[in-house]
């Protein structure tokens, strides 16, 4: 089964087609992030413009650069319906309805958070482990969401738990604006940590003994900045030390309350997903405690793929006339 997938839930345009939800044919991103940089974040109306540019000549692209595969061929249309900005999942939506009336193909409406945990199931260049077992529990961690689920089977999915603030990915992009970091903070923050001590500052490790799989990331931002107020100057040696410190509290926190979950429910596997995945030090802490699974790098940003992918496993085609967005799509 061939599916075009469409993303255009936030800041990236993306296409891409998959077949029977692992194998990538081709796969397209093309990111308003750069106009983000000057704003220091997402101006979500800057971003739905981007969209409307971007997304016809993305999915040309999409199609052009997969052999033997044109719109007749596509079986399916799985688009992001939410979460996400209006403006922009608007785009998306609305591109894949009309495609789907014109080319007479189902459509199948997305929750982008699914999407995150199935980039566990595509890549190449070496293709990783997709031998997922289950029960699985999948962390999802990506700029607007901190989320754990537990995973019974592919369309079995059960919310165990969220951040009730701040996202683990809104924690660094507000701590790197702090530390006069370049927009988006996770990168950046990993890169001056490399330079810097973890263990120079201990900040909060917010409801890390709690017995449940709740998280809460805006206490550390305050944390943070109470420290930087009593400093006289940012200088390169602190940036660094406040940087590994922080990355530090966030990734102890997720790294607990992910095992006790992974304990409560006998996972088999364990599935980290979301932008935040990118993080090395995040994966290779989580490797000394447990075998995981982690999508490759560049398909744990925003990406397409991954929306083909989690349409594949998840969901049955449906019609373009009940496909709507919901910005405030959520597992519960
Ligand atoms: O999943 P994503 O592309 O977008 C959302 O759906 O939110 O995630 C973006 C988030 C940003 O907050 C960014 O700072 C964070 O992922 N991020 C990272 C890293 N790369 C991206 N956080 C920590 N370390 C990284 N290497
Ligand atoms: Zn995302």
């Amino acid at each position: 089964m061939f599916i075009l997938g469409i993303e255009t839930s936030c800041d990236e345009t993306a296409a891409a087609v998959v077949e029977n939800g692992t194998k990538i044919l081709s796969n397209v991103v093309s990111s308003s992030l750069p106009l983000h940089v000057k704003t220091g974040g997402i101006i979500p109306e800057v971003a739905a413009r981007q969209q409307i540019r971007h997304v016809i000549p993305v999915i040309e692209n999409v199609l052009g650069s997969t052999p033997g595969i044109d719109a007749q061929k596509i079986d399916a249309i799985a688009v992001t319906i939410g979460p996400g900005l209006i403006g922009s999942l608007l785009v998306g939506v609305e591109t894949a309805k009309t495609l789907a009336l014109v080319w007479k193909k189902p459509i199948i409406p997305v929750n982008h958070l699914i999407g995150h945990i199935y980039a566990n199931l595509i890549g190449e260049n070496p293709k990783p482990d997709t031998n997922i077992k289950f029960p699985a529990i999948a962390l999802i961690v990506s700029g607007g969401h901190t989320d754990l689920l537990l995973m019974k089977n592919h369309g079995q999915l059960k919310w165990l738990g969220g951040t009730r603030d701040d996202a683990a990915g809104e924690a660094f992009d507000k701590i790197g604006r702090l530390l006069n970091l370049p927009y988006p903070g996770g990168p950046s923050i990993e890169k001056e940590a490399l330079k810097g001590n973890p263990k120079s500052y201990n900040f909060p490790r917010p409801m890390i003994g709690l017995d449940n799989f709740d998280f809460s990331f805006s206490g550390l931002k305050t944390a943070v900045l109470r420290k930087v107020k009593t400093m006289e100057e940012l200088n390169n040696e602190t940036i660094a030390d406040i940087a590994a410190s922080v990355q530090q509290a966030i990734i102890d926190v997720l790294i607990s309350k992910t095992l006790r979950a992974a304990q409560k429910y006998q996972a088999r596997s364990i599935l980290l997903s979301g932008g935040v995945a990118a993080n090395q030090k995040l994966r290779d802490e989580f490797e000394l405690n447990a075998k995981i699974f982690a999508p490759q790098k560049s398909l744990c940003t925003d990406n397409a793929a991954m929306i083909a992918a989690a349409a594949f496993f998840n969901y049955t085609p449906s019609s373009w006339k009940k496909t709507t967005a919901n910005p405030e799509l959520y597992f519960i």
